[in-house]
């Protein structure tokens, strides 16, 4: 057996693909089935010459989906789908599809995701499935380089590490337990005993927000570093960033083709040093005529490009009636993106207003809503990195900025183009006195922190880390408007299954 990805070391050769019947279409004496094998698409023309009328006859019948090896000989073709063909001299049939749901006809949303273990044979979604998996392999390489070793934190906790609205509960032999959200505490204890570490596993949160950067169960990369200052913790962070990036525009070139994800962008977080801004001047460049103008142009542009697009699909609607069986499929496609286009400058068109009205009453000591960490984000062509929020809005166990009190030496890295928070961070409080000051004015109960207490009775020292969200860096490395396209199996507030 060979897979699709391989076919360029088989040129000329007869080879057998398995696979499933992704596309087909027919004239009398040829068929065309697009195969998909989980590596790529590879177009198999079955001749009624070549293979005989039985198997011509029975490859006539391989509805969508339909499981089937394919044998035949290797041919160079630039013009088809992955650069080669397989002229096929025989056909099984391992099994014939039944009326597969998920057709190139628009579908909604809800359907799609009610149907997501089909919907992730879809090329887009196999793209980023792709992507996400180089993403994961590109962050252990990385680590690994850098001296880090990773560990894991446990998934059962007792104690909340980032505020206690978002917990979810369990019942742990009577006891009561908490599905993490985060595994900094434990990393911290990890980075006590060996250094550099980081964490890579799954984290909940019981928000009840719907938003597209929200899932209740995500993955969270968690590095820790002893003697590490905010400073450091943030070129680590650039750092690592670059090279993810880097990573993928180097190796899956071919899944942002798919999903049409404009590179530059992507390109510019790897060539340009990243956009550093505090707090307090990010409240100043959001209260901005900067903003104001920004948001007012955009509002035309979109408004524009609506009149343009719309104009666009009353003539193609014209023309299908009469257009030819190609054209019409053509038209389809292109309705279908018009159509999605359509719905995304209309909520932007609804979004600006809202924009607008929250950044420029922004109050000083408020944390970023999303809308104001997109606005912040398309003013710059690089991640920003936003440094020192005021400590009100962050956890207790960040460590306070020496030259203002007020300030938390915190970390968010917003990514481009309105995507917004992908990795949140600090230096953390290191000082015993201090740190059991912060529990209690957070209220949180002493007795749960204790062991984590006896890291700054024990050799404490000045340690950073962060967290990067998975899910939300891949949503912006792939250019996806909703996180929920950047898990297999999303779990998000009303959604359990499948
Ligand atoms: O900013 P957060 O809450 O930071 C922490 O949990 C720290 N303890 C991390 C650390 O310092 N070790 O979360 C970190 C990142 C966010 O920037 C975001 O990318 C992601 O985790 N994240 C979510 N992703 C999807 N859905 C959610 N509900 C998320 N909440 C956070
Ligand atoms: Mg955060």
């Amino acid at each position: 057996m060979t897979y699709i990805n391989q076919l360029l070391n088989h040129e000329n050769e007869t080879v057998t693909l398995k696979g499933w019947v992704y596309n087909s279409r027919s004239s009398k004496a040829l068929h065309f089935i697009e195969l998909r094998d989980g590596t790529g698409l590879c177009q198999c023309i079955i001749a009624l010459d070549d293979v005989g009328e039985e198997l011509f006859e029975a490859a006539g019948t391989l509805k969508q989906e339909s499981s089937v090896e394919i044998t035949g000989k290797v041919v160079k073709d630039e013009r088809s789908v992955g650069g080669y063909e397989l002229h096929a001299s025989d056909l099984k049939v391992i099994q014939v599809a039944e009326n597969y749901p998920i057709t190139p006809k628009d579908h909604g949303v809800e359907f799609l995701m009610e149907n997501r273990h089909l919907w992730l044979r879809s090329q887009r979604q196999w793209a980023a499935m792709q992507v996400r998996s180089s993403i994961q392999f590109a962050i252990h390489k990385f680590f690994r380089e850098e001296g880090f070793i990773q560990m894991d934190a446990p998934i059962f906790t007792g104690n909340a590490a980032e505020g206690t609205t978002t917990l979810f509960e369990t019942d742990y032999f009577e006891e009561k337990a908490y599905l993490t959200q985060s595994g900094q505490l434990y990393g911290e204890a990890m980075a006590m005993a060996h250094g550099k570490i980081y964490t890579f596993g799954p984290t909940f949160r019981a928000e009840k927000s719907k938003t597209r950067r929200h899932l209740t169960e995500f993955w969270m990369i968690e590095p820790e570093m002893a003697f590490y200052d905010l400073n450091m913790n943030m070129e680590l962070a650039e750092k690592m960033l670059k090279y993810i990036v880097n990573y993928i525009l180097e190796h899956n070139q071919k899944e942002l083709d798919i999903l049409e994800r404009d590179t530059a962008s992507l390109q510019n977080a790897v060539d340009k040093p990243f956009k550093r801004i505090s707090y307090s001047d990010a409240v100043e460049q959001l209260k901005s005529d900067e903003t104001t103008n920004m948001l007012d142009s955009m509002k035309e542009e979109r408004e524009k490009e609506l009149a343009e697009i719309k104009k666009e699909l009353e003539e193609i609607k014209k023309e299908h009636g009469s257009a030819k069986k190609w054209r019409k499929a053509q038209i389809d496609q292109r309705i279908k993106e018009i159509h999605a286009r359509i719905d995304q400058i209309e909520e932007d068109l609804r979004n600006i207003p809202v924009w607008k009205e929250s950044a420029s009453n922004f109050e000083w000591g408020n944390d970023f809503g999303g809308s104001d960490e997109t606005i912040l984000t398309m003013q710059y062509d690089t991640p920003v990195m936003v440094h020192r929020y005021p400590a009100e809005v962050k956890a207790f166990y960040m460590k306070r900025d020496p030259e203002d009190e007020k300030l938390a030496l915190a970390l968010d890295v917003l990514a481009p183009e309105g995507y917004g928070e992908i990795i949140g961070g600090s230096q953390r409080e290191d000082n015993l006195d201090t740190l059991l000051e912060r529990i209690k004015e957070h209220d949180l109960p002493e007795e749960v922190f204790s062991w984590y207490l006896d890291l700054r009775k024990f050799g404490s020292v000045p340690h950073s880390g962060y967290g990067l969200g998975l899910e939300r860096t891949v949503a912006w490395i792939c250019g996806l408007s909703h996180v929920r396209e950047t898990i297999p199996f999303p779990r998000m507030m009303g959604r359990l299954s499948p």
